[in-house]
């Protein structure tokens, strides 16, 4: 980029933070004194929690929150020392058992996925690979694909777009060794997944073909023993690379990264660059960890998960009539929906926030400018009256503000590139 290009870019984000915080719609702070994850304390008002990324409600759970406490009470609040000196066996065993939720495959722990991204892939990622990223890629696997030394700029290509990835992929096929296609297990602003089974069918044509996924936000709510979204689901597990987190779904905190060999694991372990250096992760959030992992491993993880999906069908259910345009996938925990205009997702936002109701908003630059949207989040923490109460809440003041705006409905599935019409809804139950 241009250091005009992203001057430019920065002040547009600076515009866009400014009037935020002008609306009151971000920077906020939660001041409640006891944390149930159901209500947060902002401006001295109480507000039904549909933000946090928290799915299966396991911060609160009590098993992790004595184990964190007993692990502190034990072995300190740190042990500040660099991995590849001396490591704590309280690590390689939350390794060895988080291993077992991914078959037994290698995998290490970081202090953040943030961190797992820049530690990995300029390890991973050779001077001749190819580097693509889908257009809605979390960020943080860009950055640290962008630290890779390869001799070619990564490509972008537009969101889930199988035909533009093969055309690609048939372009570059001949001159590259690996092609790494960088997705989300579920993508954090439109809450969607990719198309896996294009990707199982393009990964058979191409064997050049590798992916790194980032399922952050699959994790623990999805998949066979909570392994997320992707984990299970593509057919040559051996060109795969996962990063994930316990930071979400799973009630504690830290990224992850699943080996498809040995020696990719070693490769790391030897090169690591910030696993190496940087702290690890504290006794209490090992402990957290430890607790939520005997959880997975265990029969309760279908109660929650199930637990859970309910929740979200019957959310699905109250969205099915309300014509909002909905670009989440159904089963996704992550809602959004489409509003285009960045003032008017604004004013949207400050309604439902005064209605007692915290949701986020996306927008610029994680979506393009006229592409923001309101999202929230379904989690076990809500009740099936809260999640009536607040989608009535949602259908009253969208139709309302877009009028207001003088914003038709069309303009908005224009915006999205939905199918023009009364029935825009992606989402069922
Ligand atoms: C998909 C995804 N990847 C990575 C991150 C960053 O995770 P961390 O806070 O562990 O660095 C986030 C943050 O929310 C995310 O949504």
């Amino acid at each position: 980029m241009s250091n005009i290009h992203y001057t430019k870019l920065l002040n547009t984000i600076s515009d866009v933070y400014d009037a935020g915080k002008i609306a009151e719609v971000i920077c906020l702070e939660n001041r409640t004194e006891h944390w149930n994850g159901q209500q947060l304390n902002i401006n001295q008002k109480e507000l039904i929690n549909f933000g946090t990324c928290g799915y299966l409600g396991l911060e609160t759970d009590r098993r992790l929150i004595d184990r964190a406490m007993e692990y502190t009470d034990k072995f300190g609040t740190q042990f500040s020392v660099s991995r590849s000196f001396l490591i704590s066996s309280l690590v390689t065993d939350l390794e060895h058992h988080l291993s077992e939720v991914f078959d037994g495959q290698k995998l290490f722990v970081f202090s953040s996925t943030s961190l797992a991204h820049i530690s990995i892939l300029p390890i991973i990622i050779g001077s001749e690979d190819a580097i693509i990223f889908d257009k809605q890629v979390h960020f943080s696997v860009q950055n640290g694909a962008n630290l890779a030394k390869s001799n070619h700029s990564p490509i972008m290509i537009k969101h889930n777009n199988m035909t533009m990835l093969e055309r690609t992929i048939e372009r570059l096929k001949d001159s590259r060794q690996k092609i790494w296609y960088m997705v989300d297990g579920v993508y954090s602003m439109f809450g969607d997944f990719p198309p896996i089974d294009k990707l199982n069918a393009l990964m058979s044509k191409y064997e050049q073909l590798h992916l790194y996924v980032d399922d952050a936000h699959g994790m623990a709510w999805a998949g066979k023993k909570g392994a997320g979204t992707i984990f299970n689901q593509i057919k040559h597990a051996d060109r795969l690379v996962l990063a994930t987190t316990m930071a979400k779904g799973f009630g504690s905190v830290g990224g992850i990264v699943v080996f498809p060999d040995e020696d990719m694991y070693t490769k790391v372990k030897k090169f690591g660059g910030p696993l190496s250096y940087s702290h690890p992760i504290p006794p209490a959030i090992v402990g957290a960890g430890m607790a939520a992992t005997d959880i997975l491993l265990s029969e309760e993880i279908n109660t929650i998960q199930n637990e859970l999906a309910n929740r979200i069908s019957y959310c699905n259910q109250l969205l099915g009539n309300s014509g909002l345009p909905i670009l989440s996938h159904p089963d996704s925990p992550i809602k959004f929906i489409g509003i285009g205009n960045l003032e008017t997702g604004f004013k949207l936002n400050k309604k439902v926030l005064d209605e007692g109701y915290f949701v986020n908003m996306a927008l610029f630059p994680t979506v393009a400018i006229n592409n923001t949207g309101m999202r929230f989040t379904i989690t076990r923490h809500v009740t099936i009256n809260q999640i009536y109460d607040f989608v009535e809440v949602l259908k009253f003041h969208y139709f309302k503000t877009l009028q207001e705006a003088n914003t038709e409905i069309r303009t908005v599935q224009k915006f999205f590139k939905l199918p023009l019409g009364k029935k825009v809804l992606l989402a069922t139950g």
